[in-house]
């Protein structure tokens, strides 16, 4: 992990070409079941995000921080789940900067349990928070990531995300996790003109 190198910034600066929805959740593996958040969840879902190398979460600190904040949508919260239980496997959630934002979303807390990574889970919830934005009008969707997350990355770049340079380090970030994932497909780089010292 390169806990000194830069975050990355991902956009996709439309929502228009939306893959549809129906074909990728009718390809889910048997088994899982895809759905919206209920109350109740924070349990089940902080177990997930605790195995995904994105902090210490706590029941408390999920309310505190997601459910609990206006700008939680319940219906941006997607989760995959599986068995009697519902245990949750998957998530993606749609995100705000604060309440009052109505133009770009931001995609939170996409993980998937690793018992359950490998079947591409998380492209079902994430494709979903971009119809989900598009649903309530927003323009373009950002999100933040590291450059040793590369099943993610993938992910996002297959859902048509581009990579937001705002950092001296990010072009050579992306050139070699384009080189590592030997990503073919086409990236129009966003520029972004942030001082160094304030970008992360
Ligand atoms: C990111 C994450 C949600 C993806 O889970 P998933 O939906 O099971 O994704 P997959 O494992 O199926 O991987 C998606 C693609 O990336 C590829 N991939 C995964 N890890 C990779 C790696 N280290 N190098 C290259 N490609 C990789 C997979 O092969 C797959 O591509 P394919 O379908 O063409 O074979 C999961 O790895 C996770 O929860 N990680 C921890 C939390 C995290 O990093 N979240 C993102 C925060 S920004």
């Amino acid at each position: 992990m390169s806990e000194q190198r830069p975050s990355l910034r991902m956009m996709r600066p439309d929502l228009e070409r939306l893959p549809p929805m129906e074909p990728v959740l009718a390809a889910l593996p048997a088994g899982y079941t895809f759905r919206t958040y209920r109350p109740g969840d924070e349990a089940g879902w902080t177990t997930l995000m605790n195995t995904g190398e994105m902090g210490t979460w706590t029941v408390e600190r999920t309310l505190d921080e997601l459910t609990g904040r206006p700008q939680f949508d319940r219906d941006g919260l997607f989760l995959i789940t599986v068995g009697p239980d519902e245990q949750a496997v998957g998530s993606a959630c749609a995100w705000l900067p604060d309440y009052a934002e109505t133009e770009t979303g931001i995609l939170h807390m996409v993980c998937v349990l690793p018992d359950h990574r490998g079947k591409r889970l998380s492209y079902a919830v994430c494709l979903a928070v971009l119809h989900r934005f598009r649903q309530r009008g927003f323009r373009r969707v950002t999100l933040s990531t590291n450059d040793w997350r590369l099943g993610a990355v993938k992910v996002y770049l297959e859902l048509g995300y581009q990579p937001v340079y705002r950092h001296p380090m990010h072009p050579q970030q992306w050139q070699e996790v384009i080189q590592k994932l030997q990503w073919a497909g086409q990236i129009v780089p966003v520029v972004e003109q942030v001082g160094a010292a304030s970008a992360s």
